[in-house]
C-alpha cells in the first residue's frame, strides 16, 4: 500500500487462515526526489504519460524490493505465496458519473516478472466502472476482521485523507472519506517547518486556533455532501488552503487550526451517520497525532476511542492488510466493493490480475 501521503510503501505478509494474519512488515519511505516527482503528477504538466510510465515502473521496483524483504527477512519462498495486492499510488482521483476515472501508478507486469509471484492491482476502475465512487475500499475488510455482533464500532482510517466506517450491529455496513486527514498538515509542516509532518502534533500544539479561519474551512462543501463520497489532493491541497488566508497568519496557528479542522470534520462525520458508535478504533499514520486524537476524543465524548492494536491489528498495516484481503478476494473470484459505501450499482469483483 502507498497512500495519498505519498510517505512511502507499508508491506505485508499475511496468512488469512490464521486468526492473526500479519505475519510481517516492511516500511520503505520514498525520497524526496520521488515524493516530489510524485506530487507534481497529481497536477497537469508536460510530458504525463512518458512521467507516469517511468514512475509506474520505479514504483514496480520498489514493491519489488519491500517484497523481497518480505521473504529474505522470514524465509519464506515465493512459490508460498499465492499473490501480492498492490494498490500503487494514486496521482489521480475523479470518480465523477461520466468520464469517470481513478489513476493508481504501478507496473503490474513489471512487479509479476520481478518478484515471480501473481500481482493483483488496479482495484478501483471496476468499482468506478460499476457507477461507483472506487474509494474507501477498506471498509469490507474492516467488517471482516472489526466488526461485532454486540457493539456498534466505527474504523477510522486517518492518512492523508480520513475516511470513517461504520459497523453496526443492525443495519448495513456504511463508510465515506470525511475529508482531509494528514494531508493538509503535512503540506503545511513541509513548507514552512521543511520536514514531512509535525511529528505527534507538536508544532500545531504551539499555535492557537484561528476560529475565523476554522468556520471558514469547515463551511466547504464537500465536508456537508452525503455519501458516497470520496476525495483526495484534487480537492484538498495548499492551493486550496491558502485561497482561505489572509496573509497574516502565524503560520503554527495555521497548523492548529488545520488539527482542529481535521478532528472536528472526523468527528462530525461519525456524529452525522453513527451517533450510535460505542467504539472507535483509529488507524493510518494519522493516529499517531497525539493533538489530533485529543481533539477527536474531545468531540466524540460518548465514544471509547482506542488503537485498532487494540483487536489485533497494529494501526500502522490496516490499510496493507486490506489491500492483501482485497487481493485474495480478487482470486477467488469474491466481490471486494460495498455498493452501500461505493455508491456501485452492483457489488463487483476487483482488479486486474497479472498471473505469476
Ligand atoms: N508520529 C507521528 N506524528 C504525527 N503524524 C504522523 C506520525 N507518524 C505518521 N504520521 C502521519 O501519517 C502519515 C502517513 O500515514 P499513512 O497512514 O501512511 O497515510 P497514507 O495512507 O495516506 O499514506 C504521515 O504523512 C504523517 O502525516
Ligand atoms: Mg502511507
Amino acid at each position: 500500500m502507498s497512500g495519498t501521503s505519498l510517505d512511502g510503501v507499508d508491506a505485508v505478509l499475511v496468512d488469512f487462515t490464521q486468526s492473526c494474519p500479519l505475519e510481517h512488515t516492511c516500511y520503505m519511505p520514498y525520497d524526496a526526489a520521488l515524493r516530489a516527482a510524485l506530487l507534481a503528477l497529481n497536477q497537469r504538466s508536460e510530458d504525463e504519460l512518458h512521467r507516469a510510465a517511468v514512475l509506474a515502473n520505479r514504483i514496480a521496483r520498489l514493491y519489488a524490493e519491500s517484497v523481497r524483504r518480505l521473504l529474505d527477512e522470514t524465509g519464506i519462498n515465493p512459490r508460498q505465496i499465492v499473490a501480492i495486492g498492490c494498490h500503487g499510488q494514486t496521482v489521480r482521483h475523479y470518480p465523477q458519473p461520466e468520464n469517470g476515472y481513478s489513476i493508481q501508478l504501478v507496473n503490474g507486469a513489471l512487479l509479476a516478472e520481478l518478484t515471480g509471484i501473481a500481482v493483483v492491482t488496479d482495484f478501483r476502475s471496476r468499482d468506478i466502472a460499476a457507477g461507483g465512487q472506487g474509494a474507501p475500499l477498506v471498509p469490507a475488510f474492516h467488517q471482516e476482521v472489526f466488526a461485532h455482533s454486540a457493539i456498534d464500532r466505527s474504523i477510522v482510517n486517518i492518512g492523508g485523507i480520513a475516511n470513517i466506517t461504520c459497523l453496526p450491529v443492525n443495519g448495513h455496513v456504511t463508510g465515506f472519506d470525511c475529508g482531509p486527514g494528514n494531508i493538509l498538515l503535512d503540506a503545511w509542516c513541509a513548507r514552512h517547518l521543511d520536514t514531512p509532518y509535525d511529528r505527534d502534533g507538536q508544532w500545531g500544539v504551539s499555535g492557537r486556533v484561528i476560529p475565523r479561519l476554522l468556520e471558514n474551512l469547515q463551511a466547504f462543501p464537500y465536508f456537508s455532501l452525503p455519501p458516497p463520497k470520496s476525495t483526495g489532493r484534487e480537492m484538498f491541497n495548499i492551493d486550496w488552503l491558502q485561497s482561505y488566508l489572509q496573509g497574516d497568519e502565524a503560520a503554527q496557528d495555521v497548523q492548529a487550526t488545520l488539527v482542529a479542522l481535521t478532528a472536528t470534520t472526523i468527528a462530525r462525520a461519525v456524529s452525522a451517520y453513527f451517533p450510535e458508535a460505542d467504539e472507535i478504533y483509529l488507524c493510518g499514520g494519522g493516529a499517531h497525532n497525539g493533538a489530533l486524537v485529543d481533539q477527536l476524543r474531545q468531540g466524540l465524548p460518548a465514544s471509547d476511542i482506542k488503537l485498532t492494536n487494540a483487536l489485533g491489528i497494529d494501526a500502522d498495516w490496516v490499510e496493507a492488510c486490506a489491500f492483501a484481503w482485497l487481493a485474495q478476494r480478487a482470486i477467488e473470484r469474491a466481490p471486494g466493493n460495498l455498493p452501500d459505501v461505493t455508491g456501485a450499482n452492483e457489488s463487483r469483483i476487483l482488479g486486474a490480475i497479472y498471473p505469476a
